[in-house]
Order: structure tokens, then sequence, then C-alpha cells
């Protein structure tokens, strides 16, 4: 009896055996045979493909993936030419429109673009280890990229004036100019003075100063000369001569003068108070 149960046990257990590998390959046959639907349906779940990935990189040559990853990080450092927040003819008559355009679509344009010529340059050099040129590079990232700053912020420190008031400024702002400067007028003063007074092409610059705690006044040569280290720029008003020849020929102080009609204090509050922070 014992020697049956045994027997029929070993029988039972065969059976299982051959009933598991039948199950194992038709399920082993299933899975070949739905592998690709399977594929699709989790791709379909998967986050999609970023735009600038590139999907080559994984078949290219060493040599190819670092060029494309060059390209890649140039891109993703392109600097842009901002719009200007108004028409072309908005700023009149203080600021012509034909001079108005060709200074923000042509002056403004050729920094933006000599800044990503440059930058293009310095990466051409990293990756070559050629610094032949780097000292004519770094003066142009730095004259190209101060002149791209000082022009985004121009553009914003100027408003429209229909009702052809003099604006000032309110608030914060106007407390901290009579603080650091004595008055509105005694600020005014400085800053028309330091603007007339420029040597050649430049710009005068109110700016918030972390440092010191304070608002000074700067004389800037070219862009990025006479500057401060760590200041912020509230407003800033460009003397270069493609700023205002057309209308005021060689007439810089009437520039300046008609200029202050069209600064926009609510900007320079705004740059005053994340200056602030
Ligand atoms: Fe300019």
């Amino acid at each position: 009896m014992q020697a049956r149960l045994v027997a029929d046990q070993k029988i039972e257990d065969k059976n299982f055996t051959i009933i598991l590998a039948i199950f194992t390959i038709i399920f082993a046959i299933l899975i070949a045979a739905t592998e690709p639907f399977l594929s699709a349906a989790w791709g379909a779940g998967k986050k999609p493909i970023q735009q600038g990935q590139n999907l080559k990189l994984v078949n290219n040559s060493p040599e190819e993936t670092k060029k494309r990853s060059r390209e890649m990080k140039q891109e993703s450092t392109k600097y842009e030419l901002p719009p200007l927040p108004y028409d072309y003819n908005e700023l009149e008559p203080y600021y012509d429109q034909e001079t108005l355009r060709l200074h923000h679509d042509k002056h403004h344009a050729a920094y933006v673009k000599e800044l990503n010529l440059t930058e293009e340059k310095l990466a051409e050099a990293r990756n070559t280890g050629d610094y032949a040129l780097i000292r004519h590079l770094e003066r142009t990232l730095a004259f190209n990229g101060s002149g791209h700053i000082l022009h985004s912020i121009f553009w914003t420190n100027m408003a429209p004036n229909p009702e052809g008031r003099l604006r000032t400024p309110s608030g914060a702002l106007a407390d901290q100019i009579t603080r650091d400067f004595g008055s509105f007028e005694a600020f005014k003063k400085q800053f028309s003075a330091a603007a007339i007074s420029v040597e050649g092409s430049g710009w005068t610059i109110l700016g918030w100063m972390p440092e010191f705690g304070k608002l000074l006044v700067l004389e800037v040569e070219n862009h990025q000369n006479q500057t401060l280290w760590g200041i912020k720029p509230l407003l800033v008003v460009d003397v270069w001569e493609h700023a205002y020849y057309l209308r005021y020929q060689n007439r810089r102080a009437e520039w300046i003068e008609n200029w202050w009609y069209l600064v926009n204090w609510d900007d320079v509050a705004k740059r005053f108070e994340q200056a602030r922070r």
C-alpha cells in the first residue's frame, strides 16, 4: 500500500513537471509574440523626448558626440534681442522713431550678435585648448555683454509721455534719492552733468550699491569702463552718438534734457526694490 502511494506520488510529480514545462513554453512564446506591442505601450507612457535631444548620439563617434554636446551647450546660452516695450513712434517727440529703430534693431542687435559669437569662440578655445585670442575674446565679452545689459535696461527705463509732463519718482526710491543726493533736483543735476561730460561714447548710470547701502551715479565710458563692482543699474542713459545724433546732432545736452521726459520711474522703482532684496 505504502509502495503504491509513493508510485502514485511520483506520477503526479512527473505530470506536474510536464504541465509546468508546457506552461513555461507557452508563456515564453506569448511574451516573444507580444513584445513589440508591450514596448510600444510602455514607450507611449514615457516622458516625451525633449526638444534638442538627439538620439543619434547613441551611435555617434566620440568626436561627433563631443561636437553635438558643444552645439547643444551653445544653443542653451544664446542671447536674444529683447523686443521694445512700445512702438517705434511712441517716444516722439523726445526720441525720434528713425533713431530708435536704428538704435534697437541695428546697434543693440549687433551687440547681441557679437556676444553670441564671442561665446562660441570661447567654447571653441576651451575645446581646442587654443587660447591665442583670449585677450581679444575677454575684451569683446565685457564690451558686448555690458552693451547688451545696458541697452536692455535703457529700453524699459523709458515710456511714452503723451501728456508732456516732466515725471518724478515717488515712494521709497524718492526717499532714497533725497537721502543720498540731498534732493531730487541735486541728483538730476549731478546725473545730467555726468551724462554731458562723458568722454567719447558711454553712459550715465544711477545704481544701487548693496555693499555701500546707497545710490550712486556712475559715468561709464564705452559700456564697461569706469564701473563699480557689484553695483545694480537702475536708470541708464545712452550718450553714444548713435543714440541721439540723427535728431540732436552734437547737442548732447538737449538730448539729456528731453530724455528726462521719457524716464519710466515705475520701472526704476521696481528695479530699486529688486536690487535691495
Ligand atoms: Fe546705444
